[in-house]
């Protein structure tokens, strides 16, 4: 029998096409699955390595622990989803990626980096992102939403194109503190302070954000609260000035992200998790006198964030004022990821920053210094970083019932 053509309304999207076509075939192993080593005669081959271990956070288990961080693609426009995203995270899915973190998806349009920024601050955004989580299941792997406010950092240029003015909202960026000092550098807009109305409608839009990837079929939620955008701005004394209730104190300078938590833990299923990322430094510490943001304060705050529902804290660094000194090298952020782990009972972290291969992931793991690990740059030099890693451990790992043949 030839298929049978379908045509069916959702989210007022009409979509035409033959049923079967929107499925791929079974996999009867999740991609990413330790299958044995590669050779048995090597020393310790019979060990899992820990990479390689599948991993449970409530109700989301995933086959290996080697995450795709959250990535920015500027390939959105309205922040839809488009076929690029079908493809760019269903190949890490094929891969066997354990769970790919998505770019950061605004809850408010005039939250997005630039206009090319994916959204999901209309119900309208939930079918695109569907379709590419149930590609993504339909591989056995597992996706997750990114949840992101871009504060100060909004209305610049997307990367990869150039877009007329009419497409910018410079008059409409908004942050804890606002006016000329308050820009990010000389290059980006000045912004407006939000009031305390215009907060509360910011923690709303939140929730709507995690309801609508709950909606999608998301097996988990991050919130961005990392690299200064207006998460990280709250928190931080340098561009938090704020008098009332939301500034001042590391209470009131949290307070902000701590509701925007509840709100997010209300909409989002209860068994699901909740990730957060945070810089856990502003990274000034050499060239800024006085107080910034710094690992101490982020210690505290992972025990906050715990006691009102984040499940996984997600640690990053740096983003929030442009004086800051990187000294990025192999595993730079460890440290303060390892901080956290070791002073946080119950939380569990992910590491992340200049980790390309299996043995240091490995190592990180074995070390106790965290309990997953988040590549970005090696993902997108090679799609296939889970097998690579796997290959590094002597490890053989499930890719796509479909690309088998590939193995002989
Ligand atoms: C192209 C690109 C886009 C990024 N977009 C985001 C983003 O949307 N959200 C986020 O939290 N981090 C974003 N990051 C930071 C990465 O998630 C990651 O933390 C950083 O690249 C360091 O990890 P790596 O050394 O493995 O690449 C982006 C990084 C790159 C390279």
């Amino acid at each position: 029998m030839p298929p049978q053509k379908i045509i069916y309304e959702k989210d007022k999207e009409q979509i035409i096409g033959y049923s079967q076509e929107r499925f791929s075939i079974d996999q009867p192993v999740a991609t990413g699955t330790y299958l044995g080593p590669i050779n048995a005669s090597l020393p310790r081959a019979c060990e899992i390595p820990l990479l390689f271990q599948p991993f449970q956070v409530k109700s989301l288990k995933f086959a290996n622990r080697l995450l795709v961080a959250p990535m920015c693609t500027y390939s959105s426009k309205d922040g839809f989803m488009t076929l690029f995203h079908l493809a760019h995270y269903g190949s890490f899915a094929i891969h066997g990626a354990g769970l790919i973190i998505t770019e950061g998806c605004a809850v408010e349009a005039r939250g997005r980096t630039s206009p090319r920024d994916a959204g999901i601050w209309s119900d309208a955004h939930i079918h695109k992102l569907e379709e590419v989580i149930e590609f993504v299941h339909s591989q056995g792997s597992k996706i997750g939403v990114q949840l992101a406010h871009a504060g100060r950092k909004a209305s610049m240029p997307a990367a990869y194109s150039t877009l007329p003015e009419s497409d910018f909202w410079p008059d409409d960026v908004v942050a804890p503190s606002g006016g000329e000092e308050h820009k990010w550098d000389h290059e980006h807009v000045t912004p407006q302070e939000l009031s305390i109305k215009e907060i509360q409608e910011v923690i709303h839009a939140f929730g709507q954000g995690a309801r609508r990837a709950a909606r999608a079929g998301a097996d988990m939620v991050e919130i961005h609260g990392a690299h200064g955008y207006l998460i990280h701005n709250f928190l931080s004394p340098i561009t938090n000035k704020r008098t009332d209730k939301y500034g001042g104190s590391l209470e009131n300078r949290a307070r902000f992200l701590l509701e925007v938590i509840e709100a997010v833990r209300a909409n989002f299923p209860a068994e699901k998790p909740i990730f957060l990322r945070v810089s856990a430094s502003d990274l000034v510490e050499k060239v800024i006198d006085g107080p910034s943001w710094d690992i101490e304060q982020t210690v505290q705050l992972a025990k906050w964030v715990k006691e009102v529902g984040v499940d996984v804290f997600h640690v990053s660094s740096g983003g929030n004022v442009a004086q800051q000194v990187i000294e990025a090298r192999p595993g730079y952020q460890i440290p303060f990821a390892e901080r956290v782990k070791k002073e946080v009972f119950g939380l569990y972290v992910v590491a992340v920053g200049h980790i390309t291969n299996g043995i240091q992931a490995e190592q990180i793991l074995q070390e106790g210094q965290a309990d997953m690990i988040a590549a970005g740059r090696e993902f997108l030099r090679n799609p296939c970083f889970t097998m690579t890693a796997a290959k590094d451990l002597n490890v053989m790992a499930k890719v796509s019932q479909l690309y088998e043949r590939g193995r002989r």
